[in-house]
C-alpha cells in the first residue's frame, strides 16, 4: 500500500469531481478542480505520459428531484437541461476531457449496480432496520429534504430535515418541531425500512496506514488534516442507500423503492465514464484502475474530501480489485467579491456567461483563476484584479514581449529568424536560464503548485522582456545589425518556449503563438532549448496575443452583481412564509372597519398607546404598540382594520379589546392599514 513514494508510472488517470448537473458552472468550481487537473494532464500529455482526463455530470440525489418538482418538470429533463450546458461550456472554455460522461448513462448504472453487488455478496455490507419518517398521502419515505418543520434552536417554521436554513444549524428530522412532508403537506409518520450500511469503522486500521502512515509527507496539509481529524473521531457505518425513486436501483431482490446514495454512485462514475472511453477508442480501461503503475490522482473541492479520501477508497478496497489514490489535491474555496459564491443566490461568475462577455479571452479567465486559486487558504476574485492581471501581466509583460520581438523581427529582417553571431555574457545568461524552465515548471505542477508554475512560467516572459528592454535593438541597429541579429534570435526562442511552456495553462495562446512563431507545438522536454527555430525560419504575421479589459467591461460586471445583490436583499428580508392554512382557518378571523375616536399615551411607556375605537358594534379600548410612530392627536378620527373577535387581554393594567392591523417592514416601519376610502364603521373585511 507504499505506492505513494514511487516516481515513475505507466499511466495516469486524472479525474475531475463530477458537477451536479442542477445548475451551470461557475469560477468557483473552475478554480478549485477543473482549471488545475486541466494544467496537470496537459502537462503530462505534452510530456507523453499516457493518461486519461475524466468527468462526467453527476445526476442523481436529492437536490435534483427537489428542483424537478419546483420546475415542474421530471428529473431527468432537469439533468439533460444542464448536462448539456455544461458539456459544452466545458468544451468552449478547453477543459480537455477525454470523456465527459454522465451517470444517468445506462453504463454507469450497470457499473454501479455490479460494485454494490460485488461488495454485498462478499458480505461486507451491514443490513440495517430503522425508524424513518414515510409520508402516507404519497406512500413514500421522505428524504431529510423532503421534510420541513420549525428549527427547535430558533424557531424557524421552513426549515429541513437535514439543516435549518435561518441558523445554519445541522438538523436530523425528528429534532423538528411540527414536522411536514413538502410531498403533501401532510403530517409524515414514522415507519420501519431497511438500509445497506458500509461499516467504515471496521476500514479504520487500513485507513490509517493508508493515509496517515502512507500519505504524510505527500498530501496537502488541508487534506491530511481533514483525513486525520475523520479518523481521531472514529469512522461509523454509512447508509449507503435510500428509498427514493431516482438514482441506481438496487440490484438486489425484493428492493423495490430503493436506490444508491447519490455519494456512492457518483464516484463510480469515474469508473463508469473510463468505460465509456475505452469502448468509444476500442482500449481497455481496466489497467487504468487496477494496475499498480497506474497513479490515481482526484482533483476535488474541500467539501468533497471525505467521500474521495475515505468513502471511495474503502468502496474499491473492499471491491477488491482496484487500485487506491496516490493523491487528491483539494483545493478550498474562492469567493467572488468578498462574499461566498453561491448558486441559490446566483452569486457567482457563470462561466457560460463569461464566454459569451468575453468572447476569445478564455486564457484570461484561466490565468486569473490559476493565480489566485485556494491552493491552501480560501481566495478572492474581484474584477478590479481580473483586470488588473489581465493589463499588467497578461498584457504588459507577456504580450508586450512577444509583441515587440515579432514587430521587430519583421522591421529588421523581413520576418525571418536572423542567425545568432557572437553571444555575450547576456545573451548566455539568459539562454542558460531558459534551459531551466521546464524543470522549474514542471516540477511544481508534479506537486500540484499550480500558482508556482504559473509565476514561473511567467517569468520566462520577464526574462524575455528585460532582456528585450535591456538590449535595446531599436538604438543599436543603426551602428551594428549584427547585434541585434543575435538578440531577436534570443528573443525569439524565448516566445517559442514559451510557446511550448505555457500551453498547459494558456492552451489558447499557446496556438496562436505557434502559428505567429509558424512552429509546430513542442513536446515538454522540447522546452528550454535556445535552438526551436532555426535562422531564416519565416514567422508569421504578429497579431496581439491580449488586449486591455477596459474600466467599463470591468463595470458592467460589478453592475451584473449589484443587482444579484439588490435582488436577494429585497428576498431574503422578507419575513419567512406562515404555515399554509385553510379558508375556514381564515373565515374565522373577524376583521371590521373601525374608527379611532380617542387616543392618549400608556404612561411609563414608550410605545403604548390606549386607543378607543368605534367598531359600528361598540366603543371599545385596543391598546397597540405604535406610539413611536404616531401621535395621539393625529389619530383621531381615522379610519383603521380592527381584529374584532380576539380574546381581550391585559396590557400594563388596561385591558385591550382587538388588533389593529398596520404593516411593518424590514426597517421596523409601521403603518396602519386604512379602507382605500371612507367606510361605514363595522364593514367587514373578507
Ligand atoms: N457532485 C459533487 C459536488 O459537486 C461531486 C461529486 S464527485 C464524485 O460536490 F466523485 F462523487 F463524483
Ligand atoms: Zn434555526
Amino acid at each position: 500500500m507504499k505506492d505513494s513514494n514511487k516516481l515513475t508510472y505507466k499511466r495516469h488517470t486524472v479525474t475531475a469531481a463530477l458537477p451536479y448537473a442542477n445548475g451551470p458552472i461557475h469560477i468557483g468550481h473552475l478554480a478549485g478542480v477543473y482549471v488545475p487537473a486541466d494544467i496537470y494532464v496537459r502537462y503530462l500529455r505534452m510530456k507523453g505520459e499516457d493518461v486519461i482526463y475524466i468527468c462526467g455530470s453527476d445526476e442523481h440525489g436529492v437536490p435534483i428531484t427537489i428542483k424537478a418538482r419546483q420546475e415542474g418538470v421530471s428529473p431527468q429533463e432537469v439533468v439533460d437541461k444542464y448536462h448539456e450546458l455544461i458539456k459544452a461550456s466545458f468544451a468552449r472554455f478547453g477543459i480537455s476531457f477525454d470523456v465527459y460522461s454522465r451517470t444517468s448513462a445506462p453504463i454507469h448504472h450497470e457499473t454501479a449496480a455490479a460494485m454494490f453487488k460485488t461488495i454485498h455478496d462478499k458480505g461486507l455490507l451491514v443490513e440495517k432496520e430503522s425508524a424513518q419518517y414515510y409520508d402516507e398521502d404519497s406512500k413514500q419515505f421522505l428524504a431529510d429534504r423532503y421534510i420541513m418543520g420549525t428549527c427547535p434552536h430558533c424557531g424557524y417554521e421552513k426549515a429541513y430535515g437535514d439543516q435549518c436554513e435561518n441558523c445554519g444549524t445541522s438538523l436530523s428530522p425528528i429534532e423538528l418541531i411540527n414536522p411536514r412532508s413538502m410531498l403533501s403537506g401532510n403530517k409524515p409518520v414514522m415507519k420501519e425500512t431497511r438500509h445497506w450500511y458500509l461499516p467504515l469503522d471496521r476500514y479504520e486500521p487500513m485507513l490509517r496506514s493508508w493515509i496517515l502512515e502512507g500519505h504524510k509527507e505527500d498530501w496537502k496539509p488541508n487534506v491530511y488534516g481533514q483525513c486525520k481529524s475523520w479518523i481521531d473521531q472514529g469512522l461509523q457505518p454509512r447508509a449507503v442507500t435510500r428509498d427514493l425513486d431516482w438514482g441506481v436501483k438496487l440490484p438486489l431482490e425484493d428492493t423495490e423503492g430503493k436506490v444508491l446514495y447519490v455519494w456512492f454512485d457518483a464516484p463510480i462514475g469515474y469508473i463508469s465514464a473510463t468505460r465509456e472511453w475505452a469502448r468509444e477508442k476500442g482500449k481497455d480501461w481496466e489497467p487504468y484502475w487496477k494496475d499498480r503503475d497506474s497513479k490515481l490522482v482526484h482533483f476535488i473541492g474541500k467539501d468533497n474530501i471525505v467521500f474521495h479520501c475515505i468513502i471511495f477508497p474503502v468502496m474499491l478496497h473492499a471491491e477488491g480489485s482496484y487500485i487506491l489514490p496516490d493523491n487528491v489535491p483539494a483545493n478550498e474555496f474562492l469567493n467572488l467579491e468578498n462574499d461566498k459564491i453561491s448558486t441559490s443566490r446566483n452569486w457567482a461568475v457563470w462561466l457560460h456567461e463569461y464566454l459569451d462577455d468575453f468572447p476569445g479571452r478564455e486564457d484570461v479567465l484561466r490565468y486569473v483563476l490559476c493565480a489566485t486559486a485556494p491552493e491552501a487558504k480560501d481566495n478572492d476574485f474581484t474584477w478590479k484584479d481580473f483586470q488588473a492581471r489581465n493589463n499588467n501581466e497578461l498584457v504588459a509583460i507577456f504580450g508586450n514581449f512577444v509583441n515587440r520581438t515579432l514587430v521587430l523581427t519583421h522591421k529588421y529582417f523581413g520576418g525571418k529568424v536572423p542567425a545568432a553571431g557572437e553571444l555575450e555574457a547576456s545573451d548566455r545568461e539568459t539562454l542558460d536560464k531558459i534551459r531551466d524552465f521546464p524543470g522549474l515548471i514542471g516540477q511544481q505542477i508534479e506537486q500540484y503548485r499550480f500558482r508556482e508554475a504559473l509565476a514561473q512560467m511567467m517569468n520566462l516572459a520577464r526574462l524575455g522582456n528585460r532582456y528585450l528592454t535591456e538590449a535595446e535593438p531599436w538604438k543599436v541597429f543603426k551602428q551594428d545589425p549584427a547585434r541585434v541579429e543575435t538578440v531577436m534570435n534570443t528573443c525569439l526562442q524565448i516566445c517559442a518556449n514559451l510557446a511550448i511552456l505555457c500551453e498547459p495553462f494558456l492552451p489558447f495562446t499557446a496556438k496562436k503563438l505557434q502559428q505567429m512563431l509558424q512552429m509546430e507545438g513542442g513536446t515538454w522536454q522540447d522546452g528550454g532549448s535556445p535552438n526551436l527555430l532555426s535562422a531564416g525560419h519565416a514567422i508569421g504575421q504578429a497579431a496581439l496575443l491580449f488586449e486591455k479589459v477596459e474600466d467599463a467591461q470591468v463595470q458592467a460586471q460589478l453592475d451584473k452583481l449589484m443587482k444579484t445583490r439588490q435582488e436577494n436583499n429585497s428576498q431574503q428580508q422578507a419575513e419567512p412564509l406562515k404555515e399554509e392554512i385553510r379558508f375556514d382557518d381564515f373565515t374565522r378571523v373577524d376583521m371590521r372597519v373601525a374608527q379611532i375616536v380617542a387616543a392618549e399615551k400608556v404612561p411609563k411607556t414608550k410605545k403604548l398607546l390606549k386607543l378607543t375605537v368605534d367598531s359600528g358594534l361598540d366603543q371599545r379600548t385596543v391598546v397597540s404598540g405604535i406610539a413611536e410612530q404616531y401621535r395621539p392627536e393625529d389619530l383621531v378620527g381615522k379610519q383603521v382594520v380592527l381584529l374584532a373577535n380576539l380574546a381581550p387581554r391585559k396590557i400594563k393594567g388596561i385591558e385591550s379589546h382587538g388588533m389593529l392591523l398596520l404593516a411593518e417592514d424590514k426597517e421596523g416601519r409601521l403603518v396602519f392599514i386604512t379602507p382605500e376610502q371612507a367606510m361605514d364603521n363595522g364593514s367587514t373585511i373578507s
